[in-house]
């Protein structure tokens, strides 16, 4: 698994504007650095274009305490990431001190297993690696959360770096030190609270991504407008088009603001005990939608936004969300091009619900919704009965496409 790299490799395009000639990269705002307070465990999540020639210096001087000399940087990737990117940590890490080691994991949520734990702690362990190590992700999500549970359990934990490539991951998955693998037919079974020592966030990695993956990480920033900044909320449903085409000069504000309200809530509850809930708004049907078709039909993103729509029309049934918020959630949604809203009439609506009540947020038998009060404001906790939640998701299922 350990690889040695001998040559620079160049990103590729995926039919996305090369940022060196993008308008944006000239004239575009620049990404906010971000704060994440949690006592002994805060970090920095930094968002700035071409970052990535720079995380040598950065994890040596917010890290390790200036002095990588000798130390042993694991930086873990996926091959299509690494072949895009991999070159360019790798030498920085190497100019700011690190012995660097390479570690590949394929592709794909498949992968996210015990087993690809296994051979990386082997790995670690071929490789010397001791407390002192530190773990850099360098991927999309999938990477992130193997990579951190690796940190979070070799050795009784080591530092890790998350180096997010996926708009996803950027917004999402790199902040806030949830890491985990699947277990047979349980998502994200096996975890941890691991928070990295720091996050490095390049959106020029944006411009490989395809569409489809971009579009899907979009749901998520819409997400946080819809459950915390109403401003936010507006200024996404207006700029949704041009974001996917990473044509907005708000793409770095979009990155940064999304980390800042993912930070304001892990710092209110870091282990998920509470308000924390908010960010899984959408993700109860979501996830169901995304078992039914086992994870082959729709991207994570495209399934949720599905799912905040059901949660936008549960509340509505339970006498809490107002017709025209469902409405203008439905809109900003179209403006990003989603192609489905409504429920697949092919999706029986039994199956929903039964996988509903053995959602890990259910209690008692009754699934509990985070529900939205007003654009900008959800709450979590909100018991619904069945019938409310059947009356939602059938009107749903009469939702036309865009
Ligand atoms: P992913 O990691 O599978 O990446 C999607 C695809 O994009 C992969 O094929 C990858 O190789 C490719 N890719 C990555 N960066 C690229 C780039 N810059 N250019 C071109 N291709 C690139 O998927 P994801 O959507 O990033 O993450 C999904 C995972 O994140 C799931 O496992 C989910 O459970 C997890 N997740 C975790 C948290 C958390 O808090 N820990 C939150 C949300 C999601
Ligand atoms: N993605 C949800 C959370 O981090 O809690």
């Amino acid at each position: 698994m350990p690889t040695r790299r001998t040559t620079e490799t160049r990103a590729g395009r995926n039919g996305v504007t090369d940022p060196s000639d993008h308008k944006t990269r000239r004239n575009g705002h620049a990404g906010r650095d971000v704060h994440l307070a949690l006592g002994p465990r805060s970090y920095d999540i930094l968002v700035r274009r071409g970052l990535l020639a720079h995380a040598g210096p950065e994890i040596a001087g917010r890290v390790v305490g200036g002095d990588a000399r000798g130390r042993l940087a694991v930086v873990i990737s996926n091959p299509k990431v690494d072949q895009s990117y991999g070159a360019t940590v790798t030498r920085s890490l190497e100019d700011a001190g690190f012995r660097v080691r390479a570690l590949a994991v394929p592709a794909g949520e498949v992968h996210k297993t015990l087993a690809t734990v296994r051979r990386l702690y082997g790995s670690l362990h071929a490789e010397a690696a001791d407390r002192r190590t530190i773990v850099v992700a360098l991927g999309g999500g999938v990477i992130g959360d193997v990579a951190g549970y690796v940190a979070a359990t070799y050795a009784r934990g080591l530092d890790f770096v998350q180096i997010p490539t996926t708009l996803l991951a950027q917004v999402d998955s790199s902040v806030g030190g949830k890491v985990g693998v699947n277990f047979d037919s349980g998502k994200n079974l096996i975890g941890a609270f691991h928070q990295p020592r720091l996050v490095l966030i390049d959106p020029d990695t944006l411009y490989t991504l395809p569409r489809r993956e971009l579009r899907s990480g979009l749901a998520e920033v819409i997400k946080y407008g819809i459950i915390y900044d109403k401003a936010f909320f507006q200024m996404l449903s207006r700029e949704a088009a041009a974001l996917v085409r990473l044509s907005s000069e708000h793409l770095e504000d979009a990155i940064s603001r999304s980390c800042e309200i993912k930070a304001r809530v892990v710092e209110q509850d870091e282990r998920d005990e509470g308000l924390r809930a908010i960010l899984n708004f959408g993700h109860t049907v979501g996830h169901a939608l995304e078992a039914i078709t086992r994870y082959r039909i729709y991207r994570h993103g495209e399934a949720i936004a599905i799912g905040m729509v059901s949660a936008c029309l549960i509340g509505e049934e339970a006498g809490l969300t107002e017709g025209a918020d469902t409405a203008a959630v439905i809109q900003a949604f179209r403006n990003a091009g989603f192609p489905q809203l409504g429920l697949d009439g092919r999706l029986p609506i039994e199956d929903i619900l039964r996988l509903l009540s053995w959602d890990k947020k259910a209690v008692d038998g009754a699934a509990r919704f985070v529900l939205l009060e007003r654009i900008g404001r959800a709450t979590p906790g909100h018991p619904v009965a069945e019938a409310a939640i059947r009356r939602a998701l059938e009107r749903q299922r009469g939702l036309s496409a865009p």
